[in-house]
């Protein structure tokens, strides 16, 4: 009796210890010299602490890849495809196609319906939006699928602002299709998904507090609460800004962030990415949450998996991998399996050595969206980003 108790409280253990964090990563494929499916879903399952996989596509040899690896994956719906998912009989058509001969043996977990469409999308996109999302929902539901939820990553130029985070609230001009978004999320217990990145948010000034090393934080005075870090001051924007349309409760996915470990700037570095990522690992693994959810658990998904020499843009598009295409780590972030110690970032209470002069024209200001959502470098100019192609580090230029 007692050994049995003995047990089940190991397994227990064992169970907490197994489920405490969850580390996703973001499987981009614009490379001509990436690994073939199989081998990267191997390589995850048995090298990494990697559990979660999200794609920008519903590429079946992906998906049938990782069957059987326990590896949760995020699957996405192509921006173009989305007003055709509003029709009665395409959704269930496409859940026939899409998701069916798979699931359940792969562990399709979320599909994501585009991606950040009220950043890139027209009108007529953003408006099929959250009506294609439902359509797809109720399609999965009546296939008898009530695990596989439906949701959309967001670029965090939903934001009107960000700063400091208890005041952080967003455009009005998407406010009517957050509503109705959010309120679909809390019917279907799907999360909110925003791709945060500290990285847009960097400034010489804000170096240190982007990338998780010693700083002199900064104070919430509204609500008395001390942010060490953006991350967790971005994603506390989010949460402001849901809450203040009565959304605080819907659960938060990171769904992508990251940082560049090239570009011709000095903002990127295999420094800068290994402070960035391993210190955000660890900030995951430790489940503290941040200052306004604390304890509150949300994935995250590293962007990304592999270099991606096809990116189109500037050298940092080509450069936010974890690994490159021969699967060799482009710097320990701390996702490798067996490894002593978890990351290896640099050492935090040291000042970074690199010369603090930017190699651009100007002192860069923060880096802008650039093209597919992703870092275009830091800018050359401090014109303020238009609310058209809003700069999403929450910090203002
Ligand atoms: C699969 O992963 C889940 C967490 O996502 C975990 O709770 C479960 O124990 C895993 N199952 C196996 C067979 O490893």
């Amino acid at each position: 009796m007692a050994t049995t108790k003995f047990l089940l409280s190991l397994l227990l253990l064992v169970q907490l210890a197994a489920t405490a964090y969850s580390i996703g990563v973001n499987y981009g494929t614009l490379g001509d010299n990436l690994p073939p499916p199989a081998k990267v879903a191997d390589f995850i399952k048995t090298q990494t602490n990697i559990d979660a996989v999200k794609i920008f596509d519903t590429n079946p040899d992906i998906i049938k890849a990782f069957a059987n690896t326990n590896i949760s994956l995020t699957i996405t719906i192509p921006n173009g495809d989305i007003p055709k998912l509003i029709k009665l009989r395409t959704a269930p058509r496409w859940v026939v196609d899409h998701v069916k001969p798979f699931y359940p043996a792969s562990k399709i977990k979320y599909i994501a319906m585009g991606n950040e469409v009220l950043h890139w999308g027209d009108d007529a996109l953003k408006s099929n939006l959250v009506p294609a999302m439902k359509t797809l929902h109720n399609a999965l539901v009546r296939e008898g699928i009530k695990d596989v939820k439906v949701s959309t990553p967001h670029s965090l130029g939903i934001m009107l602002s960000s700063d400091p985070p208890s005041m952080g609230r967003f455009r009005p001009e998407v406010i009517p299709i957050l509503t109705q978004m959010l309120r679909f999320c809390r019917q279907t217990k799907s999360p909110f998904m925003v791709n945060p990145y500290p990285y847009f948010g960097w400034s010489p000034e804000k170096e240190s507090y982007a990338l998780f090393r010693p700083n002199n934080g900064a104070h919430d005075k509204f609500t008395g609460k001390f942010y060490t870090n953006m991350f967790d001051g971005l994603m506390d924007a989010v949460y402001s800004a849901a809450k203040a349309i009565g959304f605080g409760d819907v659960n938060l996915i990171a769904a992508e962030t990251g940082w560049p470990s090239a570009c011709e700037f000095p903002v990127c570095s295999v420094q800068n990415a290994v402070d960035y990522n391993g210190h955000l690992i660890k900030h995951i693994e430790s489940g503290r949450g941040t200052p306004l959810m604390p304890n509150r658990k949300f994935e995250t998904y590293i962007f990304a998996l592999f270099n991606e020499n096809q990116k189109p843009g500037p050298a940092a598009e080509k450069n936010f991998g974890l690994f490159k295409p021969d699967m060799t780590p482009v710097y320990n972030a701390g996702v490798m399996r067996n490894q002593q110690g978890g990351a290896t970032p640099g050492p935090t209470m040291q000042i970074p050595t690199r010369p603090s002069t930017p190699a651009g024209p100007t002192t860069p200001a923060a880096p802008k969206r650039g093209k597919k959502g992703k870092p275009a470098g830091p800018a050359k100019s401090t014109t303020p980003a238009t609310p058209a192609t809003p700069a999403s580090g929450g910090k203002k230029p």
